[in-house]
């Protein structure tokens, strides 16, 4: 089916899960929402990031998409299921990657970092109960980053300042996995590399999504299978410059009131 796949996330960092899909399904169109006017979810109440997740979904499907992926760790554990129940296309979300953590490390300590929102929704407590027995699970709310990322700030010094605070107590607690649990911090990597010891492994969970993209619409048969080169198209309601430095001005961005 021609149709697009529909991504959308708070702002820009859903880009991380774009590209993935991108590499693993090059022949998909794609629409990606970036609702940047609106970031960061992380610290909006459970019914705002429903609300926004609707408008978000509603778009899409005026676009005519084919499958949403929910690029938002935040809006996949307070809304994903609102979605499910309302509209009938098939939803692929984004949660913290505790389960191969818990289940590799050898300090059986791990870190995770994420916005409130996610941190204290009932869907990641629940993932964390059923994969961390006998695990320490040191939890980081990452206040603050989200903004500079969507003001172009990865790798200034205010960020690395953030991060070697957010980092200190779980090295203290002997880490020796960090779970990357906002689509926004994969583009902290970088900077994360130089604060972590070489022991400390970091995960996220885009590849993850991008499988399940694949695996869902092969299910329901809605891989695209024309030949004719794809379009991928980004909305933004911020910044454009931004978004566009992030994904190397390689692709189509546009300004949108939504
Ligand atoms: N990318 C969103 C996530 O994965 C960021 C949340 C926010 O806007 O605070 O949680």
């Amino acid at each position: 089916m021609t149709h697009p796949i529909g991504i959308f996330d708070s702002g820009i960092g859903g880009t991380s899960i774009f590209k993935e899909i991108h590499a693993l399904l090059p022949q998909e169109h794609t629409i990606y929402l970036a609702d940047s006017k609106n970031a960061p979810y992380g610290s909006k109440s459970k019914d705002e990031i429903i609300a926004l997740s609707i408008k978000n979904t509603e778009l899409l499907l005026d676009k005519n998409c084919k499958l949403i992926v929910v690029a938002c760790n935040t809006a996949t554990t307070n809304a994903i299921q609102v979605l499910r129940d309302t509209y009938d296309v098939p939803f692929i979300g984004i949660e913290p990657a505790i389960k191969p953590a818990a289940l590799n490390t050898q300090t059986k300590t791990i870190g995770i970092l994420a916005t409130k929102g996610t941190l204290s929704s009932e869907l990641f407590h629940k993932t964390t109960d059923l994969y961390s027995n006998g695990i320490k699970v040191i939890e980081q709310v990452g206040e603050g980053i989200v903004p500079l990322i969507e003001d172009g700030k990865v790798e200034s010094n205010e960020m690395k300042a953030l991060l070697e605070t957010y980092m200190q107590p779980m090295l203290e607690a002997n880490i020796d996995y960090l779970v990357l649990g906002c689509t926004h911090y994969p583009y902290l990597i970088p900077l994360l590399l130089e604060i972590l010891p070489k022991h400390v492994k970091i995960i996220d969970s885009g590849l993850a999504v991008a499988k399940q993209t694949k695996a869902i619409l092969e299910f329901h048969n809605l891989l695209n299978l024309s030949t004719k080169t794809p379009q991928n198209i980004f909305f933004s309601n911020g910044d454009v410059t931004i978004l566009n430095a992030i994904l190397d001005d390689i692709h189509d961005v546009k300004s949108l009131d939504f």
